[in-house]
């Protein structure tokens, strides 16, 4: 009798001890107190679904193409929302057609934490490119709702879906981040597009107001304002080289956009002797091999878009067009580079005898991240690649040669931003692709910045 008491004592005992050891084991490789299926059910698998039909909502037949405020972008923004909500965040669309997802902190007075991207496209664009962003951020505050981590945020955090980054119907990037960050001039709504209509013209028909007093109530105050992080592929090829799926963005290169124009005169190829040619082709040909060895510094990119519209083989040609396109972290090398190479330009379109024009188009400073942020992010990154269990070697740093929201809202607030792999550096390709794991890193990475950053655990809820 006695034994068999404890036996029984031992054996509940045991039971104890097993639960604890359960308890434990969920507690080490818990994240919001959600199992690690459930991460990856909702960062990863329900993500990837979420991009996916996303990505068929397009103005186009065959191809992906959501410009600003276009019919697509409208029902867009329908799955967008619910998705926001089903997150546990309030919603509302602004008069530049953002669309925002809040969720307040228990000290509502706090500065809010801003998290997006954007949800327009370039023409025949990748899923990915501004949709990662939107959809990882909404992901991993959907985790946060379904551990009860949403009622102990120090801040209120906010994301933002913008409705023009691309720039493609009016050649004005930025319109709805700039916006919000107070960097729109109104007379940028009397801009028109190829058919003549005007950005105030698609903010009426949409039932927006487009005056210059609605463009003012979507602008932040900058006090109310926390930070602003931004997820997005990296659109280059430098992460998928190092093997690594994440990486932190220490700045956006400025940029200065020139177009040349190089006029000789037309000639026979046969009959006009070489040394009476004016031919503007050779001319640019040198200009563009000059720019590039002016250019051979490291972070420094420059691409050159050629458009050599008139040339054959019958004829030299008359007129070359191109674009050059200097882009730089440092902007007073930028400028260097840019008053260097135009005083070539004159110097040997001078020795060719042939004309040339330069006209400025655009114009960008640098945009550095915020150094504390970033330290942050790199942290969330690090506890990332924990998880997944993947070889953790020090997170990649690296510069962006492409502009983003990121760079018209650091007119508003710090910034700071994570790159995500993607196959090849392609973008702005149907190619354009990111793995489902990557597409769970850039969950977690939102994820574990929040929990590290926003979360006060000794909040009892
Ligand atoms: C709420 O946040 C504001 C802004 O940071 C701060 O001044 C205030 O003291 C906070 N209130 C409470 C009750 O903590
Ligand atoms: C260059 O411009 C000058 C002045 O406008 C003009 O006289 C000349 O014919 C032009 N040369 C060429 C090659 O177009
Ligand atoms: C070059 O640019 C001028 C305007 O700057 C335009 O009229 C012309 O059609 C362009 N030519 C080519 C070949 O692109
Ligand atoms: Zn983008």
């Amino acid at each position: 009798m006695a034994s068999v008491l404890r036996k029984n004592a031992l054996i509940s005992l045991l039971l104890i001890a097993l639960m604890l050891v359960i308890v434990a084991g969920l507690e080490a490789e818990s994240i919001g107190d959600a199992g690690s299926d459930l991460l990856r059910e909702i960062l990863r698998d329900e993500a990837v679904e979420r991009i996916n039909q996303l990505a068929k909502i397009s103005d186009a037949d065959g191809y992906l193409e959501r410009t600003f405020l276009s019919l697509a972008s409208r029902k867009a923004a329908e799955p967008i929302i619910k998705w926001m909500q089903d997150a546990g965040l309030r919603t509302w669309v602004d008069q530049m057609g953002n669309i925002h997802g809040r969720i307040e902190s228990v000290n509502r007075t706090e500065e809010t934490l801003l998290i997006g991207s954007h949800y327009d496209t370039v023409v025949d664009a990748g899923r990915f490119d501004g949709s990662l962003g939107i959809i990882s951020a909404i992901s991993a505050l959907k985790v946060l709702k379904i551990s009860g981590k949403l009622l102990k945020l120090k801040r209120p955090v906010e994301i933002i879906a913008f409705s023009d980054e691309e720039g493609v119907r009016f050649q004005s990037t930025f319109l709805g981040s700039a916006a919000i960050a107070g960097q729109l001039p109104a007379s940028v709504l009397k801009t028109s597009d190829k058919n003549g209509v005007t950005i105030q013209d698609v903010l009426k028909a949409n039932s927006f107001e487009g005056t210059d007093g609605s463009l003012l109530q979507v602008k932040y105050d900058p006090e109310s304002v926390w930070g602003y992080v931004e997820v997005h592929i990296e659109q280059g090829p430098v992460l998928e080289s190092l093997g690594y799926p994440l990486g932190i963005v220490k700045g956006i290169a400025g940029q200065t956009r020139l177009k040349v124009k190089v006029t000789g005169s037309q000639g026979h190829a046969g009959t006009v002797p070489m040394l009476m040619r004016q031919d503007s082709l050779t001319a640019a040909a040198e200009l563009i091999v000059n720019l590039e060895s002016l250019c051979k510094y490291p972070d420094r990119v420059f691409t050159c878009n050629e458009q050599c519209g008139c040339y054959s083989k019958e004829s030299f040609s008359g007129l070359v067009n191109f674009t050059v396109d200097v882009r730089a972290m440092d902007d007073e090398a930028r400028e260097i580079v840019v008053s260097e190479f135009s005083r070539q330009i004159y110097q040997i379109c001078d020795n060719r005898m042939v004309n040339c024009t330069i006209e400025r188009k655009h114009n960008a400073e640098a945009v550095h991240c915020d150094s504390e942020l970033s330290r942050q992010l790199k942290q969330a990154a690090h506890s990332t690649m924990k998880m997944l269990g993947k070889n953790i070697r020090e997170v990649p740093i690296l510069m962006s040669g492409a502009g983003h929201d990121a760079m018209a809202m650091s007119h508003l607030t710090k910034v700071g931003m994570v790159f995500v792999r993607c196959r090849g550096g392609i973008s702005h390709s149907p190619d354009e692709y990111v793995m489902d794991d990557d597409v769970w890193a850039a969950g977690l990475v939102l994820l574990n910045f929040l929990d590290q950053q926003v979360i006060d655990d000794h909040m009892s809820s």
